[in-house]
Parts: C-alpha cells; structure tokens; sequence
C-alpha cells in the first residue's frame, strides 16, 4: 500500500497521521512545502520518501512535481487532512486514477452553501440559507432567512468575519465589518447547544462514531477572550444529548455519499431536541478533539484511521469508556506566565482522572490563543459518569488561572 500524503508536517496533528500510516504498514510518500529537515521527527521517521515543493499554489504545477517525483512508482491512495490542500489531493487522484474524494465531492465538503443545499435536498434540518457575493445578495438572502440572522464567510474557519445580527442596523453593521469577504453565508440563527459528530469511514460504513459537546458554543470564545473552552466527548451516544446529532449525521453522511476517511460535523441541539445541521468536514476536527476521541476509548484513531483508509477495517476495541473533558486555557495578563494558581488542590482532589496536563511552564511567554489553539494549556479530565465529568471540567475552568505578568 503505497500512499502519498500531502502536508505532513503541518498542521501540528499531520505526523501522527503520517505515523498511523506506516504502523498499519503503508509507505508514505510526503509532499509538503517545507524543507525536510524542518519536518517534525515522527513524520521524518515514517515517511519512505519526501517531496518539497516549491508552493502548494499553483496546483497543476505540483501534480506535475510529484508525478516527475514517482518516476513510475505506484500509488494506491491520496491522503489529505489539511482543508486548504483537499482540492489539490482531490486533483491528484483524478490525474493517478485513484479512489477517494473527487473534486466535485470536495466542494460540497468545502463550500457551506453547496454542502447545505446537498443536506436540505435529503429533507434533512439545515438552517434557513443563502450564498451573498454583493450587499444587495445579502439583503436578499436575509428577506428569506430572517432574525435572528448570522453572516459568516462561506469557507470560513475559527469563527473569523462571523457575526449575530438581531435587526437591520445590526445586519448592515456586519456587512460593513465583512467588506473584505469574497463570499458570505446569510444563516438562520439556530439558538440552543453546539455539538459535533465525528466518524472514521471505510467503503461508506461508519466504523467509528462521536459526540462532543462545546461549551460555550465557537463564536461566544471567540469574542470572549477569557473564558476557557471546553469540549466534551460524551460516553453513551444513546442518551438525549447526543441522540438527535447520531441520526442527523446517519442521514447526512448518507446524503453527501461519503466514502472513507474522517469526517467532522457540527450541529445545533434546540431546546426542543431538535438537532439542526451546522456544517461538515471531509477531515478530522481540529483542536486536538482526535486526542479527546482517543482518550475516551482508550484507543489510537491516528493509526484506526490509517487502517481504515488503507484496508477498510479498524479492528481495535472503540467501546467508549469516559466522558472526556478537554479544556484549552488562555492566561490572564500579558507577559510571561508566572504561576499556575490553583493547580495543587485541582490535582488533589481529581489527579486520578486527569489523562494529561499540558500548561505554558512558569518562566515562558504566553501564548497567542488566536494563534495556537491549545492557548496557555490543554487538559483532559475523563470518567464514566457524565456529571462528575462535568463538574471537573467546569473546576478546571474555575480554580485553575494560569497567571502572566
Ligand atoms: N446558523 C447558526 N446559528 C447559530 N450559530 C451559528 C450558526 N452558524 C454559525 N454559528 C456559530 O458560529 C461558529 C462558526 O461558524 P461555522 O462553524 O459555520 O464556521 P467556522 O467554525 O468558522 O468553521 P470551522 O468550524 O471549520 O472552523 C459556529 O461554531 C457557531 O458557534
Ligand atoms: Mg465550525
């Protein structure tokens, strides 16, 4: 099993992919636009070989590197788990004839308008939409969509350019503040919890499944610099919370026909229990939710991905036995971080049910949450039972500050 793997550097979680794959036993071949030596070592380690490209800009221009590159050697699989370089994964394939993602199944994973008609087609919830390239479009889209109303870029990432507009001053101040976006979603504002729905794929069957909870929901962190979020990975996928999310992302996978990988959806939970469609990725989540994943179940997705996108199978035990808390920190103060208030008693008291605790260490810069998400520090707290989990994360929140200055 020979696979070409683009980017494998970066983003951070890129070389535990890489790894994945050469434990399950494939040959990774690397294309990335950095210098080999500046790749991270667990990528180095589990490459065969490594293509620099001069930029991932010009896509034809790679195809046709990496083609010169191969010298004839053969290729089974394009792998790509970075979202800017799945268009140039998609073309590779259709230039090699190989199965994966095509371009035109890219763009209902890329585009939040395409991807939404696609889920509104399948008679699925998705919130009232439309697609702006003008001020004029936007005021048209908001006569169907209505108030509450969001406006949002359409291939947006990180809740950047995303504003809740209430009334028409609010909406024309948002249309004034996302001037320099090319395109704008106008979306129905969905009130009520923000959840997700995480698979691994293989041959269009759901080999693994999750659930995680955000709180508070994406954009309220990122207008609020000092809270600290939360993501919740929750054990049964049976009970209320989650229920409406599983069948919603059932039908959606069904409707958009996807076939194999990891697959990242957000969706809304009403105060009614209805479950709205957010949007989907053709991608694992960020924000080391794939750690979280892993941690619930004791498992390596890394490597159950690589095993499915190679074989079809993941084969490892994904009953999950934790709720799992992670909590991502941003320090108070500017400056460099010098204490850690409140840790000891926290540790104490759950140090049992921490799986990991990573803090900016006393004496460094903080750190930029805009920047890197984990900000000043990432735990993971987990247990079977969802409320004791709960209260934990929320102690970690509370009692822990993480103080700069
Ligand atoms: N229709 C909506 N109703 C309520 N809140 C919304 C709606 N659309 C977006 N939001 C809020 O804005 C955030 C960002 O929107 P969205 O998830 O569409 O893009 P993004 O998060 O910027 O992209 P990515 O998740 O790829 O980083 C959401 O997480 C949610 O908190
Ligand atoms: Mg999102």
């Amino acid at each position: 099993m020979n696979v070409i793997f683009l980017s494998p550097g970066f983003p951070a979680e890129m070389p535990l992919f890489v790894r994945g794959l050469a434990q399950v036993g494939a040959k990774v071949f690397g294309v990335g636009d950095q210098p080999a030596a500046a790749l991270p070592a667990d990528a180095r380690e589990a490459l065969s070989d490594y293509l620099q490209v001069r930029s991932f800009s010009d896509e034809a221009a790679v195809v046709e590197e990496v083609r010169r590159w191969l010298r004839g050697r053969s290729v089974d699989r394009v792998e790509c788990m970075w979202e800017r370089l799945m268009y140039l994964a998609a073309r590779m394939r259709e230039t090699f004839r190989l199965p994966g993602m095509s371009r035109e199944q890219t763009a209902i994973f890329r585009d939040k308008e395409t991807m939404k008609q696609a889920v509104e087609q399948a008679g699925l919830r998705v919130p009232r939409h439309g697609r702006a390239r003008s001020k004029q479009e936007a005021w048209a889209a908001l006569e169907h969509v209505g108030f509450p109303a969001i406006v949002k870029p359409i291939d947006g990432a990180g809740s950047k350019d995303t504003y809740r507009c209430n009334d028409r001053a609010e909406f024309e101040q948002a249309l004034a503040m996302t001037q320099h976006v090319e395109e704008l979603s106008v979306e129905e504002f969905i009130e009520g919890e923000e959840l997700t729905y995480d698979t691994v794929c293989a041959g269009g069957r759901v080999l693994f499944e999750s659930v995680a909870w955000y709180k508070p929901k994406p954009m309220i962190l990122a207008q609020n610099p000092w809270i600290s979020m939360q993501n919740i990975v929750l054990r049964d996928l049976s009970a209320e919370l989650p229920r409406p999310g599983v069948e919603l992302g059932h039908g959606v996978l069904r409707a958009l026909g996807f076939d194999t990988g990891f697959t990242h959806m957000e969706w809304f939970r009403t105060a009614s229990g209805e479950a709205v469609f957010g949007e989907i990725g053709g991608r694992p989540a960020g924000a080391r939710l794939v750690h979280a994943m892993n941690y619930s179940c004791d498992i390596d997705l890394f490597r159950g991905w690589a095993e499915a996108a190679c074989y079809g199978r993941l084969t490892q035990d994904t009953t999950k036995k934790y709720n799992t808390a992670m909590i991502f920190k941003r320090a108070q103060g500017e400056g460099r971080v010098r204490e850690h208030r409140g840790l000891q008693p926290l540790l104490q008291r759950y140090g049992k049910f921490v799986a990991s605790i990573e803090l900016t260490p006393i004496g460094e810069p903080r750190r930029d949450w805009r920047k890197v998400v984990v900000g000043d520090g990432w735990i993971v707290v987990r247990h079977p039972d969802l409320a004791f989990t709960l209260e934990m994360s929320e102690r970690f929140v509370n009692d822990l500050v993480v103080v700069a200055g």
